[in-house]
């Protein structure tokens, strides 16, 4: 039987969606291809505030887990059923050191060594030979993080430069738990259109009137992953927005006030979060929102810091390629690489690698058509000389 065009009228019956094979990266399971790749990162699991006298059950990457604090204050993070006789460790006993099981009383520390065995002959040999299994964990800003990879593999912690930047910004963590594969949220973030239906026609104005523009588009790679670049005509000003995306699961974004009305250069960051799998059809959106003046207000930045991005509002822009654009390599040896970690060290004295960011995406857009507005902005054909008042957003 000969097949109907898919585009037909009425083409529902030859139109219905395959049965649907799941993508390796969308598995969280252990052992699963995409299990296994987000198992070599560190990731936000819990607010610190979610933690205190009593054990609190979690699920991360598809498996079961109990956080705890020792009487001082020290994170432990455990498999959840007591390898004993399976008891919950939820109901566990936070101890001076470790957690002690509900059921027969084992207690674990917080590395997963058995430190006592209850009713068990002092000579067992259980302790040496047995162990909970457990996960390093670290708290900072707020956050509880963990690592669940073979500790033969852990990366460096993640300290992202845009924590300090500007100086006296504020981190508040925020978390929220979608009924959605992680693989979903983190592609959305890389879709700058949707801004200008969902977020600013279907919703109302959620950000400014700006994102109601049909907005251009580049992805620029950087050496942790790619700019989702958002590049608008609003009015005579050109507003361009970068979302800096860090493979395989962190994203950074502008604070979406900028309404294009003044021309300025903003280099700070709004949002910086991770998408954390709890199972293959659940995630946390966990991660700081960033507080300072610059997020509330944009203006022009410090001529000092335009500086060291490369150029200047005042100056001439430089002439760039958009098609392809890549990395600038001066800029890409600012950046710390290790392994497959996707980390950004902090180096205080050094002028704060989160604008480099910006840097790429200013010299990308800086090439663009600057024509003043009449439709929404192409690629190609471009005419510096005539360059309306730069606005960028980036993060
Ligand atoms: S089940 Fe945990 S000590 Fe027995
Ligand atoms: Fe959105």
């Amino acid at each position: 039987m000969s097949q109907a065009p898919t585009n037909g009228l009425y083409s529902g019956y030859h139109n219905r969606p395959k049965a649907a094979v799941a993508n390796p990266l969308t598995q969280t399971t252990p052992g699963s291809d995409g299990g296994e790749y987000l198992r070599r990162y560190w990731h936000p699991i819990a607010l610190s505030s979610e933690v205190g006298a009593l054990p609190k059950a979690i699920r991360i990457l598809s498996e079961d887990l109990v956080l705890f604090r020792e009487h001082g204050g020290k994170l432990g993070l455990l498999h959840r059923q007591c390898i004993h006789r399976g008891a919950s460790l939820e109901f566990g006993i936070p101890q001076e050191r470790g957690i002690m099981c509900c059921y027969h009383g084992w207690v674990f520390d917080t590395t997963g060594a058995v430190l006592s065995v209850g009713a068990e002959p002092e000579t067992s040999r259980i302790p040496a030979n047995f162990g909970q299994g457990a996960y390093p964990v670290r708290e900072a800003h707020g956050m509880i993080f963990a690592y669940m990879g073979p500790p033969e593999s852990m990366p460096e912690f993640p300290i992202y430069d845009t924590f300090l930047h500007p100086i006296g910004n504020d981190l508040v963590p925020l978390k929220l738990t979608i009924p959605c594969n992680w693989l979903q949220i983190v592609e959305n973030a890389c879709d700058p259109i949707h801004n200008a239906y969902l977020h600013a026609i279907v919703s109302g104005e959620q950000f400014s009137a700006a994102f109601k523009v049909q907005p251009a588009l580049d992805f620029v790679e950087t050496p942790l992953g790619f700019l989702s670049m958002a590049t608008r005509h609003v009015k005579d000003k050109v507003y361009i927005r970068a979302s800096d995306i860090i493979l395989p699961n962190v994203a950074q974004f502008a604070a979406g006030s900028n309404d294009a009305s003044t021309e300025c250069f903003n280099i700070s960051c709004g949002l910086t979060r991770w998408v954390v799998p709890i199972d293959d059809r659940n995630s946390l959106y966990i991660g700081y929102g960033h507080y300072n003046e610059r997020t509330e207000q944009f203006r022009r930045a410090p001529a000092e810091e335009l500086a060291w991005t490369g150029w200047a509002l005042s100056a001439r822009p430089p002439t760039v390629r958009t098609r392809n654009a890549r990395w600038n390599p001066a800029i890409t040896t600012r950046w710390s690489r290790r392994d497959r970690s996707p980390i950004i060290r902090q180096n205080i004295s050094a002028p704060p690698t989160a604008a480099s960011s910006c840097s790429a995406a200013c010299s990308a857009a800086r090439s663009k058509q600057c024509e003043p507005a009449k439709s929404r902005p192409s690629r190609g054909s471009a005419r510096m000389g005539r360059c309306a008042p730069i606005i960028t957003n980036s993060s």
